[in-house]
């Protein structure tokens, strides 16, 4: 069997014969499938990348048909129940889990970050407090690539390293702020001795919630739902840092592109959403009307769906069994009962089966939020401080792999053909 496509173009009877490897032939092969010779060559035509691989990656493995996820080989199981997000960034950007000098070094690096600077904190203070806080990241991170001008040397390791630390350390003190300036709190100073997201916490002022001061099951908690965010390969966020680093543009600018994509409702801005959905179906009699509502395609069931999970995701099925463990320390969220209702009444239909749509990160992920008692318009923000070392992770291995180039995908013109310029008196 040979590993190859033998393919007929049967505009001109001419064959062509194309490698096939990791079940991938070159997209650049296609280029040779021509009728003349100032034809372009066939391209492959694919909105959405539906069917498109742009990257070699080594990071994150998900096989959709089964329902697995694994970072660097290590299912995500195992990580968020032994690991923690710090050791599991190391693992993502690194390639292994850190030993245990690796690790002190690499915490106590982005723990010497934890602190901003003034002009962020100004920054942010200058925003309206009702600002979306996406929106204040997105600025937040634009302004940080001006104050490091070293990151723009992206070809360097070790400048690429700093850079590094300073966002995951810089990352959790502007959220801080961010909240702080929304809520008209004042926001205590970084501690690095109470370790990152228990220090994050608290600059948040446990975001209300005293009892998560002293409960470790809530740190726990927080601690999987980072491990479960961290990294999704080449999603449309990740998709976005890796296209803007391509270019060669700092890390902060990169990153501020990809929190832009994550903002977005079919995306990690569905965790919002979904509680907003939850909110108005208000009871769970009102189940079975809101889904006619979806089936008419009048409205999508939130945190549902997913561009390769076709089973179910794995990560929806941790963070409900989180739920749990979470509520026997902060008392029970009703709207559990609403979603638990709403995916068994959804996996029932047709509808939802025919087209393989299960529940994915973001339908139970912003129910522990709420119960932590953290507003809803903070749930993105989170999804995307966990992100960070996902994105960080891709960034690197794209700088570092020579077949990259800068991203620039082709199209296929419909528009008009040449013509003259109108006058405006004549149009
Ligand atoms: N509710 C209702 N119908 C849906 C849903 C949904 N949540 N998701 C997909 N469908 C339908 C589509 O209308 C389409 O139907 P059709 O075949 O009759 O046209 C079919 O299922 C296939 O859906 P696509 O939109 O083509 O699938 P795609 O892979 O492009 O989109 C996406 C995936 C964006 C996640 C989609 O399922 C969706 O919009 N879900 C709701 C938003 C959401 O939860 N996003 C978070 C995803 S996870 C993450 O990004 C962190």
């Amino acid at each position: 069997m040979s590993e190859s496509l033998s393919l007929t173009d049967n505009r001109n009877g001419k064959q062509y014969e194309m490698p096939i490897m990791d079940g991938a032939i070159a997209a650049r092969s296609l280029q040779k499938v021509r009728t003349s010779h100032d034809d372009a060559g066939l391209v492959s035509y694919d909105p959405g990348y539906l069917n498109t691989a742009t990257a070699m990656s080594r990071i994150t493995l998900i096989k959709g048909l089964d329902g697995t996820l694994m970072y660097r080989g290590y299912p995500i199981e195992e990580l968020v129940h032994h690991s923690n997000y710090l050791e599991v960034a190391y693992l993502l950007i690194f390639g292994e889990l850190p030993d245990a000098g690796q690790d002190a070094d690499w915490r106590a690096r982005i723990l010497g970050h934890l602190d901003v600077e003034a002009a962020l904190r100004d920054l942010i203070a200058t925003f309206p407090p009702d600002a979306h806080p996406m929106g204040m990241l997105i600025s937040s991170l634009g302004a940080m690539g001006t104050l490091y001008p070293e990151a723009k040397t992206v070809l360097d390791p070790l400048v690429r390293q700093r850079q590094m630390h300073r966002i995951l350390g810089h990352l959790p003190t502007v959220a801080a702020h961010i909240y702080g300036r929304r809520e008209g709190l004042s926001v205590p100073d970084p501690d690095p001795q109470s370790g990152y997201l228990a220090n994050f916490l608290r600059m948040t002022h446990h975001f209300g919630l005293k009892l998560q001061e002293t409960h470790p099951d809530v740190q726990a908690a927080m601690n999987a739902l980072f491990i479960l965010h961290a990294d999704h390969e080449q999603n449309c966020s990740t998709n976005v840092m890796r296209a803007i680093g391509s270019s060669h543009a700092d890390p902060y600018s990169a990153m501020a592109g990809a929190i832009a994509a994550l903002s977005g409702p079919l995306h990690g801005g569905a965790n919002e959403e979904v509680l907003t959905m939850l909110d108005r179906i208000e009871k769970v009699e009102n189940i079975p009307g809101f889904l006619e509502k979806v089936m008419r395609k009048e409205v999508l069931l939130m945190g549902f769906g997913h561009r390769v999970y076709k089973n179910m995701d794995p990560r929806s099925t941790l963070i409900k069994e989180l739920a749990y463990k979470v509520f026997e320390v902060t008392g029970h969220n009703p709207l559990i009962e609403i979603a638990m209702e709403l995916e068994k009444a959804a996996l029932d239909m047709d509808y939802f089966v025919d087209r393989r749509l299960y529940p994915n990160v973001d339908f139970y992920s912003g129910i522990i939020y709420q119960a932590l008692g953290i507003p809803t318009e903070y749930y993105t923000l989170l999804f995307a401080l966990a992100r960070a070392a996902g994105w960080l992770a891709h960034w690197v291995e794209q700088l570092e792999d020579p077949a990259q180039k800068i991203a620039r995908p082709k199209q296929i013109y419909r528009g008009s053909d040449q013509r003259a310029f109108v006058p405006m008196e004549q149009r």
